[in-house]
């Protein structure tokens, strides 16, 4: 269960509303001050809005923000720096790919992709995720260059030059406790497992290459050979498949 505050509620259409309620959302007077550990939406004052634990006080919270400036700096940088994303994408700077994001989550690498000038097609199925994410991608002016989706990628029968996946990573009992962020987002995506055909979907719709994003110490997606090559970085490997 998700809880909403009625006075953030009000801010919604019939149709959103709706569609929270389908995701388990559920409107109350107020939020707890204290209590079980639960998730709770918000409206916050820039208009957009998140997800957070009410009962951890100054906690973490899972808000898509195109307009912080984070984006914006991240994208700088990796102008200069080496950037395992882009080296697995393999384009230099005048290369724009089509890309599909399959796993599109909080958007991030969807943004930094068309950044660099590729043309990106991104779903992300969980709908309240794809919500907040269409309210972000909004009030930041939505780039052209990036169509954004609300369902799931492997409905898609369009061909790419590459896509992109991120599913959720497994969970590490070795590796510390994740960042609060990625906690708000396992709680939301209780049990999002990639199924096992993902990458032999993904290489049926790619003309050029799959990649794929990974813990570096993580067994490889299920398939009937290993990667073509691989992109290391300090905690995270991109496992590139030619089709
Ligand atoms: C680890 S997150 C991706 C993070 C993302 N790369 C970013 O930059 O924020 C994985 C996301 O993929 C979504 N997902 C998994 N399988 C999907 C599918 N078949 N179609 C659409 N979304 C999917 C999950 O709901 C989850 O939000």
């Amino acid at each position: 269960m998700i809880l909403l505050p009625a006075a953030d509620a009000a801010f919604l259409l019939p149709e959103e509303l709706t569609m929270l309620m389908g995701v388990g959302v559920e409107i109350v007077p107020e939020l707890p001050r204290r209590g079980p550990s639960t998730l709770a939406l918000t409206r916050y004052p820039d208009g957009l809005w998140g997800l957070h634990d009410p009962s951890v006080k100054r906690g973490a919270v899972l808000k898509p923000d195109f307009m912080d400036g984070t984006m914006e700096r991240r994208v700088r940088m990796t102008w200069h720096m080496h950037e395992p994303l882009r080296n697995a994408l393999g384009a230099t700077k005048s290369q724009h790919w089509t890309v599909l994001d399959a796993t599109c989550g909080l958007g991030t690498d969807a943004w930094m992709m068309a950044a660099w000038g590729h043309q990106v097609r991104a779903y992300e199925r969980h709908p309240l995720l794809a919500w907040l994410l269409q309210g972000a991608w909004q009030a930041a002016g939505a780039p052209a260059s990036v169509d954004l989706r609300a369902g799931d990628a492997q409905a898609c029968t369009d061909r790419f030059q590459v896509v992109y996946l991120d599913p959720m990573y497994p969970e590490s009992k070795k590796s510390a406790l994740p960042s609060g962020e990625l906690q708000l987002l396992r709680r939301l995506l209780e049990g999002d497992e990639p199924p096992d055909n993902l990458l032999d979907w993904a290489l049926g719709c790619a003309t050029m290459k799959v990649v794929v994003k990974r813990p570096k110490r993580a067994e490889t997606l299920p398939y009937s050979r290993g990667p073509s090559f691989v992109v290391e970085e300090q905690s995270t490997r991109y496992d590139v498949y030619v089709p």
